[in-house]
This record gives C-alpha cells, structure tokens and sequence, in this order.
C-alpha cells in the first residue's frame, strides 16, 4: 500500500464534535506502574498506537501479562520485585522516547541484563540525560556516547539520590521518580516545571510522594521503596492530538469544533494559553477532575484576526509538542511572532525547529532563526497555489500531521510522505480529518 497523502483541496466549512483518541503520555505511565503494581490493573480507553502496544510488549518480555478486552486491557502486575527476566532479554521501545527512557526507571534492581534498542530516529536521540542520574542509584548502565543501544544491570545496593533536573524533560524526571519507588530511602529531586503525570498518579497509588511547587521549579520527595496496589484507569483525550483540530479549525472559514474529554492539566495546556493569546477564543467546558488530572470539553472556532505573539518561554515545556501547528498559526497572523529557548525542539523523533524553518520557508515565510529561537513574520493573506512534497522528516509522526493541517488550511497541492507515521500515536488522525470533510486521497 502507498505510504503518503495527497491533499489538493482546502478543508471546507464545519461544525463538529469529535473524539481524540487517550493520551499516549498517561497511556505508557499507566502500562509501565501497572507492571509493578500488586495484583490486576484494568486501563480503560487505553491509546493504541504502536508507541503504547510497544509498552505492552515490553512489559510481556519483563514477564508481565495482559489481556486485551473489547474496551479495557487488564495487566497482571507482580509487584515492584516481580520482573521475570529471562537470558538475553532485548527490549524495542520502537519511536518512542518516553517508553524508552522510562522503563530505564524501572530497571535499575533488574537482575539480569536488559538491551533497549529502538527505531532509527529514537537511535539518534540522547540517553545519557536518562543514564547519569539512573547510574547514581547504582544502577550499572552501558552505552556508546549516550545513545541506544543500552544495556542495564540493576543493583541490590540502591541508594536514593539528589537530581536536579535542568531540561525541563518530564521523561528525565519520571524515569528517576520511577527509580526511586525500588530505592530505600529518599529520593529529592529539584525540576524545572514539566507534565506532571507521574507525581499525580503516584498520588492516586499512594506511592509516598510529596511536592513543592515554587515559581520556576518543582522539588519532589518520594520515599522508597514502596509496593501498590493494582489500580483502575480511564484514560483521557490527548491534548497533542487535539491540537491539530485546534489550529485547523482557528485557520478554516466559518468552522467549529468540540473536542470531547481531553486532558487539560496545566502541564499541558501551553498551546491554548499561547493561541488565546494570538486571538482565539479556545473554551473549556465540563470541566471535572479524574484521579487528580483536570478534564474537560474544549471547542474553538475560525479567527480571523490573528495576532503575531512574543511567545514567554515559561510555556515551552507545556506546549512543546504543539509548536509545529502553533507556528502555523503564527505563520498566518498578523505581525511577528517570536518563539524562544527552543533548543529541546531539535531532540525530539526529529530536529523539528529546523525542519520547522525549511518548511515555513518553502511555503514563503519569512522566517529568522538564531540557534534555539525563530522569529516568523506572519502573512494574514497567505494562500498556496504550488506542489509541494514533504519527505525526509525521519518519519516524525508530527511533522506529517502538522504538514497535512498546512495543505487542508493554507491550499496548494500536496504530496505527503510516510503516512504510517501516525501509527506511533495517532493511528485515527486521517479518519478524523475525513469525517471534518478533508479531501485526503
Ligand atoms: C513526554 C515528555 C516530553 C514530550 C514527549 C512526552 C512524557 O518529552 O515531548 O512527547 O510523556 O513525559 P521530554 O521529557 O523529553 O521533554
């Protein structure tokens, strides 16, 4: 089967509700504290893209069960000792860095060694901001300049450890807090503000957590080593995966849109902050709180006076996954927007502040860039009549949505490469955009 998208025609007028599938950052922490909990876990509307099946699989090569039911998964936990790991064991975290650098938490009592391997963008990606705290612990952890392959070895003699966590990375600051259930004693970490996912549901779990909040960091204590229980979890919409019918619908005609039951933790939310800024009305409404995370419906409709913005950097970290579509928004604006301290952007499944920049350029932006900011002066005109193709973006699974959302808003005709990139967390993205009425062919 072809593995692109031709879009030659602008999305035309709606109004609709729609669904985003569950939040893959909420999905893999649910699969990986289950595999350690007591006894079964039942995850509810659980993310079935390949980075979460790959979670599955990885906690099945640790020796954890699960089963599939027509809307939940149940997995066997075994407890925080319980990991049956057989010679040779390999894990393939696959594209997906939170799994990766997560499940490293995990393995730092591990009895046997443990290879993680992953897909060839994942092999460019830096572990060692994972493996020097994690070998504090004692954890004993190979690798060639910081990248996969990496072997793990855990240790009997943990120690708990202090950590200061400087990248703003939740992925760093999980794998550590996932270290420091096995650990005797207490673990301190200091970290710049990051989702906060795995210090909610520890709290649910009664793992014995405590935070501080202060203005630019988080200081988190958690007392180990602790066992759980098995838990239920249902899990909410993802706001990344929302944020692409977000800027569709601000950047269409007469159009409107009702995002049903996404994730708004304040973590998270840096994209709505951000484009309510540059003049749209994002609402929440039915707000409630599940297990200690914010919920609620989110709609939005077409702005046609969008403003350029000097984006305040305290909401990178929140809205680091929706640059590519914020800076479509941007694009479109009036004035200049600027967006700084951006260096994070280039570690991701692809360097995407650069291919952010090559883009915008070919679709005639002017666009400024200085090591980790980008200055983007907007055109309110814009209107697309080229070919365009977009290849070589190391499959990033955003980088082909943002692309589609650029052809469906700003016309042009469009040829998009690798379009099963959206397996590894969107698998229903193009199925959703056809029921908008998007002509994707
Ligand atoms: C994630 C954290 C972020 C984000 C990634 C998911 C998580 O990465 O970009 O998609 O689930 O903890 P960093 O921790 O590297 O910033």
């Amino acid at each position: 089967m072809k593995n692109y998208v031709n879009i030659e025609n602008k999305i035309k007028s709606y109004n609709k509700k729609i669904i985003v599938s569950g939040d893959k950052s909420i999905s893999i922490r649910c699969i990986l504290l289950a595999s350690q909990a007591i006894g079964k876990s039942r995850i509810f509307n659980l993310l079935e893209s390949e980075d979460v099946l790959n979670s599955l699989k990885s906690i099945n090569k640790l020796g954890i069960k699960y089963k599939k039911f027509r809307n939940f998964y149940e997995i066997y936990g075994l407890g925080i000792n319980g990991y049956k790991i057989k010679n040779n064991c390999t894990i393939d975290a696959g594209n997906s860095g939170t799994l990766a650098r997560l499940i490293l938490g995990l393995l730092i009592d591990s009895k046997k060694q443990v290879k993680l391997i992953g897909d060839k963008s994942l092999s460019k990606r830096d572990f060692s901001r994972v493996i020097n705290p994690l070998r504090l612990f004692g954890a004993n952890i190979n690798s060639k300049n910081g990248k996969l392959p990496v072997t793990i070895t855990g240790s009997d003699y943990l120690r708990p450890i202090n950590y200061i966590e400087n990248l703003g990375s939740a992925q760093c600051k999980s794998a550590v807090m996932l270290g420091a259930i096995k650990t005797p004693g207490k673990t301190k970490i200091k970290a710049i503000k990051s989702r906060n996912h795995t210090e909610l549901i520890f709290r649910k779990l009664d793992i014995p957590i405590k935070t501080l909040k202060k203005k630019d960091f988080d200081l988190i204590e958690v007392d180990g080593p602790t066992n759980y229980s098995g838990f239920d979890y249902k899990v909410p919409g993802d706001i990344s995966s929302s944020s692409f019918f977000l800027v569709l619908t601000i950047l269409s005609t007469k159009s409107k849109i009702i995002i049903k039951n996404v994730n708004v933790n304040s973590s998270r939310t840096g994209i709505i902050k951000i484009l309510n800024k540059m003049n749209a009305k994002i609402l929440l409404k039915n707000r409630k709180i599940y297990k200690g995370e914010p919920v609620a419906d989110i709609s939005v409709q077409s702005v046609s006076n969008l403003k350029g913005i000097n984006c305040p950097k305290n909401l990178n970290s929140s809205a680091i996954d929706e640059f590519l579509v914020i800076f479509l928004v941007a694009a479109r604006a009036k004035g200049v927007s600027i967006f700084k301290n951006l260096s994070e952007l280039n570690k991701k499944e692809s360097p995407r502040l650069d291919i952010a920049v090559d883009f915008l350029k070919k679709i005639g932006i002017k666009v400024l860039r200085q090591k980790d900011s980008i200055k983007i002066y907007g055109n309110p005109f814009l209107e697309l009549k080229n070919k365009y193709t977009v290849n070589n973006f190391r499959k990033d699974h955003r980088v082909f949505m943002m692309s589609c959302i650029a052809a469906l808003s700003f016309g042009g005709k469009w040829k998009i490469d690798d379009k099963d990139s959206i397996q590894s967390s969107f698998p229903t993205f193009l199925k959703i955009l056809r029921k908008l009425g998007a002509q994707i062919v």
